[in-house]
């Protein structure tokens, strides 16, 4: 077959800060796909867009040519309409699992396509196959089935769904090409688009603990999302959250699983159900239909937590089952009085990882039961010995480097601090 273009002619218009045509950017993708492209010759596009940027044209072109790169999903079968979230990761972010239950007892189906973690952030994958025989992976059928019966569905993508994104994130993750607004935009709307539900919320992170250090980059990456949603036909919608401080209680798996389940049963941490209820009630707006209860009844009433035992059970999980737990506990005290006036997010997500939480590299095993409680919270009184932290592994030796993470990330003052906003913005 001739090639209508060569790939370094491409890669150098991208260098020397042109707009890529149409033609240009589908042939680069099928071609890549097809070996023509080399993995570092996509390597060098992927820093070229990072450095000098596309415009709206260019990303929503690039979307579709990862979207066009694999299957399309099909939902019009379902006799409910669908409503999906995607966050963009943070650190104790266990939203996902109570919000997909809660969405789906007010009336509207969730298709929760959802990843593993790499980093400090953590997976709601690996969060969920830390209950004892739950399985992430499903066939289409069987993810129709669980969507049908249960009314939510939470598993991981197939690999023919937008495949494109799969490998060139595998290539931009060790190619420190990860940060850029177009190709983040893209590898998450293709995947959202390509899955094929009716409106999207979009939870987008910003602070220390999150990719978007600043509200501005949060925006930038919001509005571009949003726009790319809205012309795909896919209602969609972003609320800006505060990822400086930690949300919840916990980090880590198992202990993250405990925690939603607190939330199902109607308790749990204020700032983890003011977030499940708030998207709750965007995607069920979004979705065009009428809920058929509100997203903070049933969590106390119980309808959630029926939908999450039934989910949970479809796939294979023991709702009975104790959750696994870490060999090894360590405290972490008080030096003395005064108020909880820093918690840094990022500092808690390295710990959790350090502690076995989380993975350095994809094929890493984590571990169930690691991670970061914390038992106060931002402006909280605390007295000289009291316990700040429990610190949670299988193996004793990890407790030192975690500790030094979290010594950097938080501060007993004098004066009291208040919590700041949860929703810094909403961005439609
Ligand atoms: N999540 C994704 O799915 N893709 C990115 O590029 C970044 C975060």
């Amino acid at each position: 077959m001739t090639e209508p273009f060569a790939p370094s002619e491409v890669i150098a218009a991208k260098r020397d800060k042109q707009e890529l045509s149409d033609n240009q950017i589908d042939w680069f993708i099928d071609a890549y796909m097809r070996n023509v492209v080399a993995e570092e010759q996509m390597s060098a596009m992927a820093m070229a867009i990072l450095l000098n940027g596309m415009n709206r044209r260019e990303i929503v072109r690039w979307t579709n040519a990862y979207i066009n790169s694999g299957d399309r999903m099909d939902w019009s079968q379902l006799d409910r309409p669908t409503a999906d979230k995607h966050s963009t990761g943070g650190v104790g972010d266990k939203i996902t699992l109570p919000l997909a239950p809660v969405v789906a007892a007010c009336g509207v189906s969730v298709p929760q396509l959802s990843g593993r973690g790499l980093g400090h952030t953590g997976g709601t994958l690996d969060k969920l196959e830390s209950i004892p025989g739950w399985r992430a992976k499903l066939t289409n059928e069987e993810m129709f089935t669980v969507l049908k019966e249960c009314g939510a569905v939470i598993c991981a993508a197939s690999e023919h769904l937008a495949p494109a994104d799969r490998r060139i994130y595998a290539l931009r993750d060790v190619t420190a090409t990860v940060e850029s607004i177009p190709l983040i935009s893209a590898s998450i709307m293709s995947k959202k688009i390509a899955e094929g539900t009716h409106a999207l919320v979009l939870d987008v992170k910003v602070g220390t603990g999150a990719f978007m250090k600043t509200v501005e980059q949060a925006r930038e990456l919001a509005t571009t999302m949003v726009a790319i949603g809205n012309d795909a036909g896919v209602t969609t919608r972003t609320l800006l959250t505060n990822m400086d401080i930690p949300l919840g209680r916990t980090a880590g798996n198992a202990l993250e699983v405990r925690e939603s389940l607190e939330v199902l049963a109607g308790g749990g941490p204020a700032d983890v159900v003011e977030l499940t209820v708030t998207l709750a009630r965007e995607m069920l707006d979004a979705s065009g239909a009428k809920a058929t209860a509100d997203p903070a009844d049933v969590l106390k009433n119980g309808k959630a937590m029926d939908v999450w035992n039934a989910m949970i059970a479809a796939q294979g999980g023991d709702v009975n089952a104790a959750l696994p737990t870490a060999r090894f506990s360590h405290d972490v005290v008080a030096d003395n009085d005064g108020y909880l006036t820093r918690l840094d997010a990022l500092s808690v997500g390295v710990a959790s990882w350090r502690l076995g939480a989380g993975r350095a590299r994809k094929e890493d095993i984590v571990q169930a039961g690691a991670g970061v409680e914390w038992h106060v919270d931002l402006g909280d009184r605390v007295a000289k010995g009291q316990k700040l932290f429990t610190l949670h592994s299988d193996e004793e030796a990890r407790f030192e480097l975690a500790v030094e993470s979290l010594a950097t990330g938080f501060e007993v003052g004098s004066t009291p601090v208040e919590r700041p906003a949860l929703i810094i913005d909403r961005i439609v």
